[in-house]
């Protein structure tokens, strides 16, 4: 049985109850604040976004994010969680902030920290013009929580900037008092909720003890799990609560997503050598996955690996690597078949429909993987736009990501069904495995297709037997 939160169950009280902004109402910033809304602290989400905080005024999600449409609602009733431009006034409220921007590929690789400094400065700025600052008068100091994933040595950068912040404000004499943590956020995009929820583990990064304190007490809910479940089976255990200094929490970020990324591209490139001997490799990552040392999951071979954070993380730290003359070669390896993969999607139209010249293929899914709309480093961009190069005539399906995917890509006719899609196709391609695409008519599709009726399996969501018996050419990855 699943382990859910419920929305609307109440929570008891708090033993300490804290004041949080959160800047950044994007995936990680407005599921963050709502959790901690819903385990009884006060929230105001800050977003430069006019138009977003507008949205989330009026319950209106800007992300799709399964379970937070509930969780914002009904704790904007209960009072506990707001929506404002106004970093200054939250900075003033605060015991506790939160920075949750973005922190994009910058055109070298490296992270792009132009929206954490704009923040930092904003907050030296209104940390000094907060009414009566320069005086001991706060019983503790603010706590600046970095949740943007970010270089190592960041919190330094953050800590310096906002001292500047302070310095360069007219009014006030510019002493500040403040706290600079790292507690890195390990959420899943379409799981993000959930994830918050129940954590593999918390880190925080800290060189205080007062700060640490002050985050414990706040995180306590989700430590010790005593927020309100629906259902719960099994015996409450405590989540780990990691604490180590601030270059450690930064730097274990990046470690896990590199990990994670290079498990993908591990079992990927094993999936191209199973195609070479003939084994199965599904089967060979089951076999391997029972290893608790290697473990199950992660080991879905496929088109490989996308979304708003592996790519550039990676990125990121394979320049962090190079700033200091090392060359990460294993990283470097785990993009170079990352790359592969989705030109591997092409090799296979070509294989069976030899030239893709006005050839119709579907794209079936078109998120960087089911359960969000993200679109971010999405592989469906980049095998559309191979395909256009080549003169296919590509149309693509989404359940919820075909409108952002239209706006990006003017050549990639989408459409709001998915048979739509594969009337006429000569080949589809399973680019994101929505429970609705895995589970799709194989006969109807089948009756749809023109010849050869090729299906390419990018994520092996398809038994190959049950395709080949409704009559389609089957591909999948490493299991020729
Ligand atoms: P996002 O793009 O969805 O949201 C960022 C938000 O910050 C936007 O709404 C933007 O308007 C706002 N913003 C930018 N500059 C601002 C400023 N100066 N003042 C106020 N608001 C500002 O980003 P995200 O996906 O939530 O990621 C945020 C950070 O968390 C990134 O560093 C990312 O790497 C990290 N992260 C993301 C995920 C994820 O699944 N998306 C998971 C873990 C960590
Ligand atoms: C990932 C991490 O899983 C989170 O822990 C982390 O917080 C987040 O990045 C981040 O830093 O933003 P996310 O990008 O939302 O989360 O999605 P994942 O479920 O990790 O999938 C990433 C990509 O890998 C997707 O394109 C997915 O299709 C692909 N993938 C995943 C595979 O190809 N095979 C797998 O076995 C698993």
């Amino acid at each position: 049985m699943r382990v859910a939160w419920r929305a609307s169950l109440e929570m008891g009280p708090l033993a300490e109850e804290f004041n949080v902004g959160v800047v950044g109402a994007g995936y990680v910033g407005l599921v963050t604040g709502a959790c901690l809304a819903y385990v009884g602290h006060r929230v105001t989400c800050v977003d430069k976004d006019e138009g977003r905080v507008a949205e989330l005024k009026e319950g209106r999600m800007p992300i799709y994010e399964p379970g937070l449409e509930d969780l914002v609602v009904q704790n904007s009733r209960r009072g506990r969680l707001s929506f404002s431009t106004d970093i200054a006034g939250t900075v003033h409220e605060a015991d506790v902030l939160f920075v949750a921007v973005d922190t994009p590929q910058g055109d070298d690789g490296s992270a792009d920290l132009s929206s954490v400094a704009a923040v930092a400065r904003s907050i030296g700025r209104a940390l000094a013009e907060r009414p009566g600052a320069g005086r001991a008068q706060r019983e503790r100091p603010l706590v600046v929580v970095n949740k943007s994933t970010v270089p190592v040595g960041s919190g330094d950068y953050v800590s310096m900037l906002i001292q500047e912040g302070a310095s360069e404000s007219s009014s006030g004499n510019g002493a500040v008092d403040y706290r600079v943590v790292s507690s890195p956020e390990f959420l899943r995009e379409g799981s993000a909720v959930y994830d918050s929820f129940f954590p593999n583990r918390i880190v925080l990064g800290a060189d205080k003890r007062d700060a640490l304190d002050t985050m414990r007490a706040l995180y306590e809910p989700f430590i010790e799990q005593t927020f309100p479940t629906q259902v719960d089976p099994r015996p409450k255990v405590a989540v780990p609560f990691v604490t180590t200094d601030l270059a450690s929490a930064e730097m274990i970020k990046y470690a896990a997503n590199a990990f994670l990324a290079t498990k993908i591209s591990f079992i990927n490139e094993i999936a191209t050598i199973c195609e070479l001997v003939g084994a199965d490799v599904s089967s060979v990552a089951h076999g391997i996955g029972l290893d608790d040392r290697i473990g199950s999951r992660f080991l879905s071979a496929g088109i490989g690996w996308g979304g708003s954070c592996f790519p550039k993380d990676v990125a990121a730290l394979r320049s962090i690597a190079r700033e200091y003359d090392h060359e990460p070669v294993l990283l470097d390896a785990s993009v170079a078949v990352n790359e592969r993969q989705r030109k591997r999607v092409v090799s296979k139209l070509q294989r069976d429909l030899h030239t893709l010249k006005g050839k119709r293929v579907a794209l079936l899914g078109l998120a960087f993987k089911p359960n969000t709309d993200d679109l971010r480093e999405a592989p469906s961009l980049e095998i559309a736009r191979a395909l256009d190069q080549r003169g296919a005539r590509a149309v693509g399906y989404d359940p919820v990501a075909g409108k952002k995917a239209a706006g990006l890509l003017p050549n990639l006719r989408v459409v709001f069904d998915p048979y739509e899609a594969l009337s006429g196709a000569h080949a589809a391609v399973v680019v994101t495995e929505w429970e609705e695409i895995r589970t799709l008519d194989l006969q109807r599709i089948a009756a749809l297709m023109e010849s050869p009726k090729l299906l390419v399996d990018g994520r092996n969501a398809y038994d190959p037997r049950a395709v080949r018996d409704s009559g389609l050419l089957y591909r999948g990855f490493g299991r020729e």
